[in-house]
């Protein structure tokens, strides 16, 4: 096998601590049943994901049919500062349509990959290890002859016998891959394990300094965020992620989460991105629009109870210093201000201070009054809007003159 040297990575992350973020909501995000977005929609997300500061997006698999070619081509064409990738499978003619896709961005990566786990080897791809081996070696030394960035990627990764794994990476190494991505494809990692991979990986394989290590987590276990974080204590600089964290199955690893968490946890997490993260909000809201798939009420950083507080001792915890109940500022994200839902559990201090909001000031009397009867609304009524209290506070005034 001859040696290549290996191409300098598009991102510097000559400081160590600087993570990049790889966005596949156009790729694995799509391939989730029910999101596929038309071509308008898809240029519309890349545009924002490149504002935001996304360093590769991930734009489509140009060989899967005409439509996926025509918008990684165009994304690739109004691209400014991000990396467009294509995906290919290990096949020549996979690759060279990629490279077709991709070569009018002004940095363009070809994303090859190929399974190396015992049961995708045997049942998936029947083929050897052996014969895997030689297909990694000719699929990247294929991808380098037209670009000089290029991602190789070990399908069920977590899943692959360790020796096995240190010599594919070896070989994708010398056949020039710049990227060396280790999915969890399916999921079934834990943090621990995930990082001890990558640690032993990148000790065992010779010239691993030459590539940038990704993690690709999916979220079958509920711990794609987690294993992410994990992958870049053992050594990983790459996250491939998606907005929502949408994905094959259950998803891949949140943008947004893993965003935040490196933003709000620097203490732990040493690291940085280059995502303005005012953005997220709006990059949720947009891939939830043109995928028709709902942010669930609940979902971390982007669901709309995310800076929502109903009970009354968190309510007034809130009034008296937001720090209480919030570790990150609403603005930080894109939303615009912390919001006190009005409900059953809702105290007075906090009825107080709606009242005051919507320009009332009740005495002592009226103002237990109003507390009592806007209780036995919430009693009833599963949301109370403003007009809601505004209407029981006038009709407690217009009692009183009656
Ligand atoms: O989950 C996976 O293994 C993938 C690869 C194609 C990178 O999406
Ligand atoms: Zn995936």
């Amino acid at each position: 096998m001859t040696e290549t040297t290996a191409a300098t990575p598009a991102v510097s992350t000559e400081a160590t601590d600087r993570v990049i973020i790889f966005d596949t909501t156009l790729r694995d995000g799509e391939q989730c049943p029910g999101a596929s977005m038309t071509f308008e929609e898809k240029l519309e997300v890349a545009e924002l994901l490149e504002t935001m500061g996304v360093d590769v997006i991930e734009a489509g698999f140009p060989i899967a049919s005409i439509g996926d070619f025509e918008s990684v081509a165009e994304i690739a064409r109004r691209s400014k500062t991000a990396i467009i990738a294509g995906l290919s499978r290990a096949a020549l003619n996979d690759i060279d349509r990629c490279a077709e896709a991709v070569k009018q961005a002004k940095r363009g990566r070809i994303h090859t990959f190929l399974s190396t786990s015992p049961v995708h080897m045997k049942y998936k791809l029947q083929k050897e290890p052996h014969q895997v081996l030689e297909m990694i070696v000719a699929s990247v030394t294929r991808a380098r002859n037209h670009v000089e960035d290029v991602e190789w990627s070990a399908e069920d990764g977590t899943r692959t016998e360790m020796d096995f794994l240190c010599r594919c990476v070896e070989a994708a190494i010398k056949a020039g891959a710049t990227t060396i991505n280790i999915p969890d494809t399916v999921g079934y990692t834990t943090p621990q394990e995930y990082e001890a991979l990558f640690r032993t990986v990148r000790e065992r394989v010779p010239n691993s300094d030459k590539a940038i290590f990704s993690v690709h987590c999916h979220n079958d276990l509920g711990m794609a965020v987690a294993n992410s974080l994990a992958g870049l204590a053992g050594g990983a600089r790459q996250i491939e992620c998606t907005i929502n964290g949408i994905g094959e199955r259950a998803g891949n690893a949140a943008l947004e989460e893993v965003v935040m968490a490196i933003n709000t946890r620097r203490d732990v997490l040493p690291y940085r991105t280059g995502i303005d993260a005012t953005l997220l909000t709006r990059a949720s809201k947009m891939v939830s629009g043109v995928t028709s798939f709902p942010v669930q009420y609940n979902k971390a950083i982007v669901g709309r109870n995310a800076f929502a507080h109903e009970s009354g001792i968190h309510q007034d915890g809130m009034l008296k210093h937001t720090q209480t109940y919030e570790i990150m500022t609403p603005e930080s994200v894109g939303v615009t201000k912390t919001s006190l839902v009005m409900g059953k559990h809702s105290g007075r201090a906090a009825f107080r201070d709606k009242l005051k909001a919507l320009g009332y000031e009740l005495g002592e009397n009226a103002l237990n009054d109003a507390f009592t009867r806007f209780k036995d609304l919430a009693d009833r009524k599963k949301v109370i809007y403003d007009e809601d209290i505004e209407a029981l506070v006038d009709q407690g005034i217009a009692a009183a003159y009656d």
